[in-house]
């Protein structure tokens, strides 16, 4: 198994690292062995479910988090496939600490072949609507879910380029579909909304480069089972992190099937 170096902030690590992992050459198995991916928001609940399918196809997984000590405690609960995951600190909004973790991966992993965009906030799911709004609960949720995907794939993307590969998988919501846009929830959905576009420009920018990026929203929960929707909803992200080179790019999927916008 591979290992990863753990541990929080700057702090030394006790790196194991695969003959050659440290080489920046591509990994020369399968299309998920050897790779590495860093999850936002991977200390529980969907973003834990998806560090797990990618560690068990074999990829070594940066669980980005808020919280170590949660993202530590997430990790143990992983048994075995904990070595495969490095828990690392990463707040969105803190541009700073998000160079610093790119770096930081750069440095002692020689690359970032997955990314995927998970840390969300839902700050307005108690009555708003776009005419009552405070703004700055709409800007606050932006500078999260939009603004905050947008800088840490900005900070991802020169490692992809580098290595001619990438895969980036944006959640989003099926609330951010235009057809069906109601005006609840008025910064989540517009938001994802805007996840969506960003989607689509960054999979016209990199196509030809080896990068696909594509948007995935969550699988309607049976009644009482909303694990088995998060299992579901992991799966097509998981798929889309491991597409292989001519695989899609630029679309949105629910149940690895293409939804509408
Ligand atoms: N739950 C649903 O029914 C549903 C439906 C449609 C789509 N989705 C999408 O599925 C994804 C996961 O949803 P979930 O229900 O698993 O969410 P969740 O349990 O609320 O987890 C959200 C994660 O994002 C993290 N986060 C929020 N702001 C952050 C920031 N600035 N920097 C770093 N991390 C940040 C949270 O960290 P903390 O633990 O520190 O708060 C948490 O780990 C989201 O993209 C969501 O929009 C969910």
């Amino acid at each position: 198994m591979s290992a990863l170096p753990n541990g929080a902030g700057g702090r030394p690590e006790t790196p194991v690292y695969p003959l050659g992992s440290r080489s920046g050459r591509r990994p020369p198995a399968g299309p998920a062995e050897g790779r590495v991916a860093l999850v936002s928001g991977g200390d529980h609940g969907l973003g834990l479910r998806i560090v797990r399918m990618l560690a068990e196809r074999g990829m070594r997984v940066v669980l980005g988090c808020r919280s170590v000590d949660s993202g530590r405690a997430a990790a143990a609960a992983l048994g075995s496939l904990a070595g495969r995951v490095a828990v690392r600190e990463l707040d969105l909004t803190d541009e700073a600490g998000v160079r610093r973790l790119v770096s930081w991966m750069e440095l002692q992993l020689r690359r970032c072949d997955v990314l995927v965009n998970n840390a969300t906030v839902l700050f307005d799911d108690d009555g708003h609507v776009p005419t009552g709004i405070d703004l700055a609960v709409v800007r606050r949720t932006l500078d999260n879910n939009l603004f905050g995907a947008w800088h840490l794939t900005q900070s991802v993307a020169p490692l992809m380029r580098a290595g001619r590969y990438g895969r980036v998988v944006n959640i989003s919501s099926d609330l951010a579909s235009l057809t069906s846009m109601r005006c609840d929830l008025p910064a989540y959905r517009i938001s994802k909304c805007a996840l969506n576009a960003l989607t689509r420009m960054l999979a016209d920018e990199l196509a030809g480069e080896g990068v696909l990026v594509n948007a995935c929203c969550r699988e309607p929960a049976p009644p009482g089972d909303t694990d088995a929707a998060v299992s579901a909803t992991a799966d097509t992200a998981t798929w889309l992190a491991t597409l292989p080179d001519d695989g899609p790019t630029g679309g949105f999927f629910r149940g690895r099937t293409p939804v509408g916008w």
